[in-house]
C-alpha cells in the first residue's frame, strides 16, 4: 500500500511529503508543509482544478486525494498562532472543504466542484489573518 502510493507518488518531488512524512513515523507534516503541498502553484488543489478543467476526472480523483489526506492532517498540528478552539474550527473545515472536493471529483460533478473548490480557495484568508504569523 505504502509502495504503491510512493510510486505514484514519486516525480512529485517535495508535494510527497504529506504521505511520506505520515509512511515515515507516523508524525504529521507541519503546517508549513501541507500549505505547501496543498495550496502553492505546484500544489494538489491547483494540479486537481486543472485536471478538472480537462475533464481528467481520473486524475482530478487522484489529486483530490491527496488534497483531502493532507488536509486532515492540518487539525492534529498546533496553530502557529492565535486561538486554539478559532484554528480547531477551521482546519476542521479545511479537512471537510477538502472532502467535498474529493467527492465532487470522484462523482465527476463539474458544477458540484467548481463550487467546492470555490468554497475551499475562499477560506485561506480568514484563517491566515487569524493564525499565520509572520509577514503578511
Ligand atoms: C485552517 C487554517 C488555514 C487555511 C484554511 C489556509 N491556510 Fe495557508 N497557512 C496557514 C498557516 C497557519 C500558515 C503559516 C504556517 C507556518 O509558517 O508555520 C499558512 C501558510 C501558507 C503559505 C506559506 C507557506 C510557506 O511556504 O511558508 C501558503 C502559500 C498558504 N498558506 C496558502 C494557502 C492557500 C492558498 C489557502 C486556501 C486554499 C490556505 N493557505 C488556507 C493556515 C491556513
Amino acid at each position: 500500500m505504502v509502495r504503491k502510493l510512493g510510486a505514484m507518488l514519486a516525480g512529485f518531488g517535495m508535494v510527497a511529503v504529506c504521505l511520506a512524512v505520515n509512511a515515515a513515523d507516523d508524525k504529521s507534516p507541519s503546517t508549513k508543509e501541507i500549505m505547501k503541498a496543498v495550496s502553492s502553484k505546484e500544489g494538489f488543489c491547483g494540479k486537481c482544478v486543472a485536471a478538472a478543467k480537462g475533464e481528467k476526472w481520473e486524475d482530478a480523483q487522484k489529486f483530490a486525494k491527496q488534497l483531502v489526506e493532507c488536509a486532515a492532517a492540518l487539525p492534529k498540528n498546533k496553530c502557529p498562532k492565535g486561538d486554539a478552539e478559532s484554528w480547531a474550527k477551521l482546519t476542521k473545515e479545511y479537512a471537510e472543504q477538502a472532502a467535498a472536493i474529493s467527492k465532487a471529483a470522484e462523482a465527476k460533478d463539474a458544477k458540484e466542484f467548481g463550487a467546492a473548490v470555490k468554497t475551499f480557495t475562499s477560506s485561506c484568508k480568514a484563517c491566515h489573518d487569524a493564525h499565520k504569523g509572520g509577514k503578511k
